[in-house]
């Protein structure tokens, strides 16, 4: 039975993986680390709770000690999905995007290198390439992160490398575009405007609007992380977008439209500094392993609109406390 830690399984997108894993995978036990920050949510992980194969370890990536203890027992594959992850949060406040982002991958790769994992997955992100303002980012090209949570990443990504490069670690590294879908902390735009447009509050769009993001469906990048340990090669790096480009004034719109509020509830608020433009991946690497997203834009949209709808028990006790702190704060409104 392989042993599989996975990093910020109480986060968005690890969660979804978390529940991916026992699903597709039934020879797997699984254990959650996380440390359980404002974007860690238990509930994400409540139904697993009773599951054999399943357990939960609260503590730090940043700490050998919290990560030695969460791989008591023996580990065989490590992914680290756990990040601090907000743009935004990380140009107020870059210190615990250093400390997590980079310190933490670092100490997650030398356990993995000590206990000689077979695999170790580094979740990264498109957004270490930089703003692309044509054409699509490769796998080969250079990275220009322009904010501190992108430059952490990139950090990270790289460290992860270098330890395939040296030590011979198995280090697969996915970039991903923009996740969607449900169960996302809504401080990232789509949960954000949805949940705003629920409760009739405005819809803060940055600068004019035009910037564009590739969107991919939670569960679409949970099968690509699978394709990649399945079909690829130790080392190296996969691209995977959804394939969907859009600027961030249409989706507001279509948030809006969607669930028949006014178009009056769009507020134009300042840019964010440094924002990138465009992010666009070239993915006809993994391509070639046989993935391709399977949930169009518009769908995967309405499911997870319809889900915010449907789920005010989930989100509506975030939006309070330090949450509208944040927010008053960021945004001035
Ligand atoms: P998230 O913010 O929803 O969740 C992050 C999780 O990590 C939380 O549960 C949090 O408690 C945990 N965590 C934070 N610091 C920790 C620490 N020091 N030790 C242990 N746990 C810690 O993030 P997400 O959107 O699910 O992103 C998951 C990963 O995917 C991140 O590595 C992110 O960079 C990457 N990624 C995200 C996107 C996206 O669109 N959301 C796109 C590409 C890549
Ligand atoms: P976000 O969800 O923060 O993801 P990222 O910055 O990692 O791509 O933002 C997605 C896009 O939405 C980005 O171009 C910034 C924009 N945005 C707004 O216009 N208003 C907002 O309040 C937020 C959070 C984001």
């Amino acid at each position: 039975m392989p042993r599989v830690l996975i990093t910020g399984g109480a986060g968005f997108i690890g969660s979804h993986y978390a529940h991916h894993a026992l699903r597709t995978h039934p020879d797997w036990r699984v254990t959650v680390l996380d440390k359980l920050t404002y974007a860690g949510n238990p509930a994400n992980l409540q139904d697993l709770e009773g599951n054999p194969r399943y357990r939960f370890v609260r503590g730090d990536i940043a700490s050998r000690q919290d990560v030695e203890r969460a791989v008591e027992g023996g580990v065989d594959l490590i992914f680290n999905f756990a990040a601090e992850t907000h743009v935004d949060r990380s140009i107020g406040d870059p210190e615990g995007f250093i400390r997590t982002d980079i310190y933490g991958t670092y100490a997650l790769l030398e356990t993995a290198r000590a206990r000689g994992v077979k695999v170790f997955v580094q979740i990264s992100t498109d957004e270490v390439y930089g703003s692309v303002p044509r054409g699509r980012s490769l796998e080969t090209d250079a990275l220009m992160p322009t904010n501190p949570y992108s430059a952490s990443k990139a950090a990270a990504d790289r460290l992860a490398y270098s330890y395939f490069a040296t030590y011979g670690l198995p280090v697969f590294i996915s970039r991903a575009s923009n996740n969607y879908g449900p169960c996302q902390y809504p401080e990232k735009v789509i949960p954000l405007f949805v949940t705003n447009a629920l409760e009739d509050k405005p819809l803060p769009l940055y600068g004019d609007g035009q910037n564009v993001r590739d969107w991919l469906y939670v569960t679409d990048h949970c099968e690509a992380i699978d394709v990649m340990l399945e079909r690829g090669a130790p080392g190296e790096v996969y691209n995977i977008g959804g394939g969907n480009e859009r600027r961030n004034l249409e989706i507001t719109e279509h948030i809006l439209d969607r669930l028949g509020k006014p178009r009056t509830l769009l507020r134009y608020v300042q840019d964010r500094p440094g924002h990138d433009r465009r992010y666009a991946l070239d993915c006809s690497k993994i391509g070639r392993l046989g993935w391709a997203p399977r949930v169009v834009f518009e769908k995967g949209l309405e499911e997870t609109i319809a889900w915010y709808a449907a789920n005010r028990a989930w989100w509506q006790p975030i939006k309070t406390g330090e949450y509208l702190e944040y927010y008053r704060k960021h945004y001035k409104i």
